[in-house]
């Protein structure tokens, strides 16, 4: 063990390099002129775990490739088999006005390395990849065969992936799934998370007139689009954050007495996380604690709202439609198609008749809750502690990752949540960085691990 610490400690600035390379792709799923930025960053990926030593492919989907990368199994192994889950596809990384420095062009600062992807979600499974090149490279024999699934669809629902589990199910089958793609409080804080929430995703039009209209010729006789999505809108929640939509809070699961003691150990104060999010004030539901409320408790939110004249200077009209990017978090036991059928009903019931509602529906995932009990967590615990030199805490966390249903489902496998992204990492916003204590740290739990799963 102490020759794979030396190597990766003797490592970092050629690790931190590769990193810089790895980010240099602008790998946005969610944008089609990025299609072949995803190819390439998949392609320099594979390449990447074969100089490793690892056996790599890259596989086709009808979306973006999945690469997958072996550890090289003996014949009839019977060694434990983990797989490790990544993702390589980024989010947006508009408005790019608001970048200090270009979003692929990664820049490091102090501690800090600054680029879209460095913390959701690239540089927290390269932390995984250095890992295993530091057994591998200097001979130390793996006490479990591993296997890598690295995506290029996370941050669009994961769509091809779930597929992709049920053809390979043999090669795939494992113990646990481990993921590095959440959080940790604070750098003396290293948390192992043990219950995410799922999310359902919409878009709502309402359709006015069938073109913009001069709002002076015509403006008064007709519906305004944007106000009735508005009004619509505003019907959805009340002032204090509780969802009017009936039902909606019908299936969620109470936190126990003892969850809700232990969730105060989390140590964020009110008044810290009013000043990094830069709000005048925190909001929510009465009775909840903002970390409750971020983590386990339900949402509506408005992602995005377009109508109208957008541009300079001002413009008369009427506009013909307005449109809402909308997701709602759901919680353990809230069912998503059961969520998005009373949220649609309720919408056309208040919908008035001076204008035509469109729905259509995003993806959707249940939330996750696995016993951090079990002696996998306990493993994990044991490396998170040996790793940052300061004993971990458990934490629900409010992010989604709709795969690890499909990975219980068609697996039988659990995740096994370990987070290296830090409160002020800048996931999904402007100027996103990755902390390199974390990537650091990260890589010695990760080689840890191996050995406290096996035990
Ligand atoms: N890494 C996040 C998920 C996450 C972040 C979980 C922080 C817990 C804490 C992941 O890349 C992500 O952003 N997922 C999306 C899923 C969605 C697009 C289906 C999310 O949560 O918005
Ligand atoms: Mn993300």
């Amino acid at each position: 063990m102490q020759l794979v610490l030396d190597y990766l400690k003797n490592n970092q600035p050629r690790f931190l390099a590769e990193l810089c390379e790895y980010l240099r792709f602008a790998s946005v799923s969610a944008q089609p002129q990025h299609k072949k930025d995803l190819v390439a960053c998949a392609e320099w990926l594979v390449a990447h775990c074969q100089g490793i030593g690892l056996d790599a492919r890259l596989c086709a989907t009808s979306g973006h490739p999945i690469v997958i990368a072996k550890t090289k199994r003996e014949a009839e192994s019977s060694k434990p088999h983990y797989m490790v889950y990544g993702h390589y596809d980024v989010q947006p990384p508009e408005p790019l006005e608001l970048w200090t420095t270009p979003p692929f062009e990664p820049r490091i600062a102090g501690r800090n390395l600054f680029a879209r992807g460095s913390t959701d979600n690239k540089g927290q499974n390269f932390a995984h990849l250095k890992a295993v090149e530091a057994y591998l490279k200097t001979g130390t024999p793996l006490p479990c065969d591993l296997t890598f699934v690295l995506e290029g669809e996370e941050e669009v629902g994961s769509k091809s992936l779930s597929g992709f589990l049920k053809q390979n199910r043999r090669e795939l089958n494992c113990d646990a799934v481990v993921i590095s793609d959440t959080g940790m409080p604070s750098p003396e804080h290293p948390a192992l998370t043990y219950a995410l929430r799922g999310i359902i995703a919409f878009e709502i039009t309402v359709h006015g007139p069938a073109r913009d209209l001069h709002s002076g010729i015509f403006g008064g006789a007709v519906e305004n689009p944007a106000m009735a999505l508005a009004q619509l809108l505003a019907k959805v929640r009340d002032n204090q954050g509780f969802i009017q939509i009936p039902g909606f809070y019908e299936d969620v699961e109470a936190m126990s007495r003892l969850e809700r003691k232990e969730g105060q150990r989390y140590p964020m104060k009110d008044a810290q996380l009013k000043k990094l999010l830069g709000v005048p004030q925190l909001f929510g539901e009465h009775g909840f604690t903002p970390t409750e409320q971020r983590s386990a408790r339900p949402t509506f939110e408005i992602n995005g709202l377009t109508s109208g004249y957008q541009g300079e200077g001002s413009k008369t009209i009427v506009p013909a439609w307005a449109r809402a990017k909308i997701t709602c978090r759901i919680v353990p036991n809230q069912n998503p198609a059961h969520i998005r059928k009373i949220v649609c009903d309720y919408l056309k019931e208040i919908c008035p008749p001076t204008v035509r509602l469109e729905i259509s529906a995003g993806h959707g995932a249940e939330a996750y809750h696995v016993s951090p009990t079990g002696a996998p967590a306990q493993a994990a615990l044991r490396a998170l502690a040996k790793a940052f030199g300061t004993k971990p805490i458990l934490i629900r966390e409010g992010g989604s990752i709709p795969i690890v249903n499909e990975f219980k489902k068609i697996l039988g496998a659990d995740s096994l949540l370990i987070g290296l992204g830090l409160p002020d990492d800048n996931a999904h916003s402007p100027n996103e960085k990755f902390n390199l204590d974390n990537f650091e740290n990260g890589q010695r739990m990760s080689a840890y691990l191996w050995q406290e799963l096996a035990q």
